[in-house]
């Protein structure tokens, strides 16, 4: 019950056992293919290119960075907690000359702030966390692709944490890059992020094509400037996944497996009951340990509802409560870092685990390990705040 990874849905686990299949064999390309479909489902988007990149969320935002971003691009990264300084340093390692602005851990931006930003900055991309498990609040994105557009800028943001979980709509909301990973509200393991890339970022990205010596073939783009990975080199992996079908990596097969089941499991149950799966969840999470008596920490109104940060009681030992829950209980919940390290912990409700029986385990365990340590908490406060949430929802 952490900020993710969390326990992956057992029919992702499945689908992870089955046989390897050779890279061109038309069920492995098959499932390329559905697997694309499935995504835009999820990302709620009609990019063409919408694929996996082989490696965990940060390989995704790699990727996308690094391709977008020419050496010397002004890019503009509004921080607010520890994934935005992650944006910060890859795109300054993709050679970005980059704008940073930062706020306090557990607020946003306003659409006005980041406008503001982009008329001094002139950038030619912005990229921001959507959901950032470190301080648990989202940033809202719904009015900044306008934004985008108005000023000419490529649009990027990453929802590893908060896909699933929360309403997003690529198209909608005018994103022309974001990246995920399938260890949060995806329901599986870390090590494959599911991404997508509006029409104007591949016409982008394509601008660099340059197709590596050994597979070239004539007529194959060659540039003097290439994008400056090869793995996460975008034209080409994206011609992988498309019908020319270039011999660029060998695909994660078993990974394939896993993020299609996770986006099967999310297409069938439908994302907007997905995100409410996870808003009532959340909400029970929240509503116990406000019962139990902790203090929450962060901006409530823009709280993610896949994680809830709780502020550690005073003279209550971190390691001691949360080894308890692990070592008594099997429940693992989370630390934190940066500014927050020793002060909060984040209790995730999200993916496989964003369920009533486990968020009212959770809330019981808590109480007695609490209690333990010496935390005044009210007594059956926890599951009692949870169960009416459930009844209202019930109710409604
Ligand atoms: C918002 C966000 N971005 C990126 C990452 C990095 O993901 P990974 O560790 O899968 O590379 C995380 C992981 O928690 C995250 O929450």
């Amino acid at each position: 019950m952490g900020p993710g990874p969390v326990n992956a849905d057992p029919r992702v686990l499945r689908a992870m056992s089955a046989q390897l299949v050779g890279q061109y064999d038309p069920s492995m390309t098959a499932y390329m293919n559905e697997t694309m479909a499935l995504y835009r489902g999820v990302f709620k988007t009609t990019n063409e290119q919408t694929l996996l990149i082989d490696g965990t969320s940060r390989a995704g935002i790699e990727a996308a960075l690094v391709s977008l971003i020419s050496p010397g691009d002004r890019v503009l990264v509004p921080i607010f907690g520890r994934f935005g300084h992650l944006l910060r340093e890859i795109a300054e390692r993709a050679g970005a000359e980059v704008h940073a602005r930062e706020i306090e851990w557990g607020t946003v931006f306003t659409p006005a702030q980041i406008e503001q930003a982009i008329r001094e900055t002139k950038p030619a991309l912005l990229a921001i966390v959507h959901g950032d498990t470190s301080t648990t609040v989202a940033q809202p994105l719904d009015e900044l692709g306008d934004i985008c557009a108005r000023h000419g800028v490529l649009f990027y943001t990453d929802v590893t944490a908060s896909l699933a979980g929360n309403t997003f709509q690529a198209d909608a909301w005018g994103l022309d890059a974001v990246t995920a990973g399938l260890q949060k509200c995806l329901g599986g393991p870390s090590g494959s992020a599911p991404a997508t890339f509006s029409p104007r970022a591949v016409e982008v990205i394509n601008a660099r094509k340059s197709i590596e010596a050994g597979i070239r073939e004539a007529g194959d783009a060659v540039n003097a400037h290439p994008i400056r990975s090869n793995y996460f080199d975008l034209s080409m992996v994206f011609d992988y996944w498309g019908p020319k079908r270039l011999n660029h990596h060998t695909e994660a097969t078993t990974m394939l497996y896993g993020a299609r089941e996770c986006a099967r499991l999310l297409v069938d149950e439908g994302m907007d009951t997905a995100v409410e799966r996870h808003r009532l969840h959340g909400a029970a999470m929240l509503a116990g340990v406000q019962g139990l008596g902790l203090n929450v920490f962060g901006d409530l109104e823009h709280r993610m509802n896949n994680v809830v940060a709780v502020h550690i009681p005073d003279g209550v030992t971190d390691d001691a409560v949360r080894g308890e829950l692990l070592n008594d209980f099997g429940i693992e919940i989370g630390t934190s870092f940066g500014p927050l390290r020793g002060l909060v912990w984040r209790i995730g409700t999200m993916g496989y685990n964003a369920r009533k029986d486990t968020v009212l385990t959770t809330l019981a365990a808590l109480e007695q390990v609490l209690r333990r340590a010496g935390a005044s908490v009210t007594g059956g406060g926890g599951v009692g705040a949870a169960y009416e949430v459930y009844q209202d929802a019930a109710g409604a």
